[in-house]
């Protein structure tokens, strides 16, 4: 068991907001193949948010599959934060994450994200507001969290100041992706960084994130930087059942054996059924579309039926591909290609 303040999480391991892909119908199938603790939406907008944008409010959806659900927040000092937060409790948000973590133009030029990393007495006191009015709002239940880098550049890391000062105004955890801003997502991302947050912030719980691709990085993360749990967002587009794998390893020392094909694809049947059921069916068939070539990377030579669900244009389309690929010889074949042996470097699209 682990907690975020008043909240209990089933696990320490945590499903990232990752923007144009954590939609509910991803949540709720990362949640069923087991392991996962919380998951998260994409960054949401404040302003847009409280205007009602029919994108943000499809963003922001939820329900009883998909608990506890974080909401992710962007802003700056000058946006509604404060009541975009009250907004998603009333909207189901067991916890608000504020992003200070966003290296895109879009966001992080004028309106939030890794911006905050660049005046950390005004994001505290941006923090402070926002949780003083969650507060009220929630009646304590509703906790704050932060996702941060480790700061602009090299020259500026102020990840273990700015957390310790978000902890003295009530945020509850710190999520760190040990990457610079400048970075986006070149190069590695520094564990002991990490690990000097861990260390500067005693009281609450850091959560590490970047990099970890398979369930033996989760356990070597926490090993080495001491953080209380971790985040998983590009591993988790491949292989959403990871997080099962992790969490067994994590309680049992054993990871226990890769998935067979046909079980993963009986997994991206399951993502077929909850993107009808939840979502639009553009946005599930396009969605679905993508989508593929990330599941595909971990299932071998496959390409036809990668080629065939990225041009479907129907799910049933999709479904009849998986059946005939789902042959008996493959029932007991575990998918043997894993991570970095495939040459997966960690950089995907931003
Ligand atoms: C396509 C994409 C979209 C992302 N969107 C968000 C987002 O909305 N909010 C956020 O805090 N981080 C976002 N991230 C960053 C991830 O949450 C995570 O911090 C980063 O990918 C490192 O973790 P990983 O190595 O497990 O992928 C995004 C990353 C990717 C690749």
């Amino acid at each position: 068991m682990f907690r975020i303040g008043p909240v209990e999480l089933q696990s320490n391991l945590l499903l990232a907001p990752i923007a144009g892909y954590t939609d509910l119908p991803f949540r709720i199938l990362c949640r069923e193949l087991g392991g996962v603790g919380i998951a998260y939406t994409d960054l949401l907008n404040a302003n847009a948010l409280l205007r009602g944008s029919e994108r943000s409010l499809e963003l922001a959806a939820t329900n009883d599959l998909d608990r506890p659900c974080g909401m992710q927040l962007y802003g700056n000092g000058d946006d509604p934060l404060p009541e975009a937060a009250v907004w998603a409790i009333g909207h189901g948000a067991q916890v608000i994450d504020i992003n200070m973590g966003c290296p895109v133009d879009k966001v992080a030029k004028k309106n939030g994200g890794s911006l905050l990393l660049r005046d950390c007495p005004a994001t505290t006191l941006l923090a402070e507001r926002i949780v003083k009015a969650v507060d009220r709002a929630g009646g304590g239940r509703v906790p704050v969290t932060a996702k941060m880098r480790l700061g602009w550049d090299p020259e500026h890391m102020v990840a273990p100041d700015l957390a310790r000062r978000l902890a003295d105004v009530g945020i509850a955890a710190v999520t760190v992706h040990g990457r610079y801003t400048v970075q986006f997502f070149s190069g590695s991302a520094d564990w002991d960084a990490i690990g000097r947050v861990v260390e500067a912030v005693p009281s609450i719980p850091i959560i590490g994130n970047g990099d970890v691709v398979e369930p033996e990085h989760a356990k070597a993360l926490i090993e080495r930087s001491g953080c209380a749990g971790v985040m998983i967002a590009r591993a988790a587009l491949r292989t959403p059942w990871m997080f099962r794998r992790a969490a067994t390893l994590l309680s049992t020392g054993t990871v226990g054996p890769d998935l067979s094909f046909n079980d993963k694809c009986r997994a991206i049947l399951r993502h077929i059924d909850l993107m009808e059921r939840f979502a639009k069916p553009w946005y599930g068939v396009k969605r679905l579309n993508q989508g593929i070539a990330w599941y595909g990377k971990t299932m071998g030579h496959i390409k036809p039926l990668k080629e065939t669900i990225r041009t479907a244009t129907t799910f049933d389309a999709m479904r009849a591909a998986l059946h005939d690929w789902m042959t008996p010889e493959r029932e007991s074949v575990p998918a043997v290609l894993r991570g970095r042996e495939l040459g997966l470097e960690p950089s995907e699209p931003a």
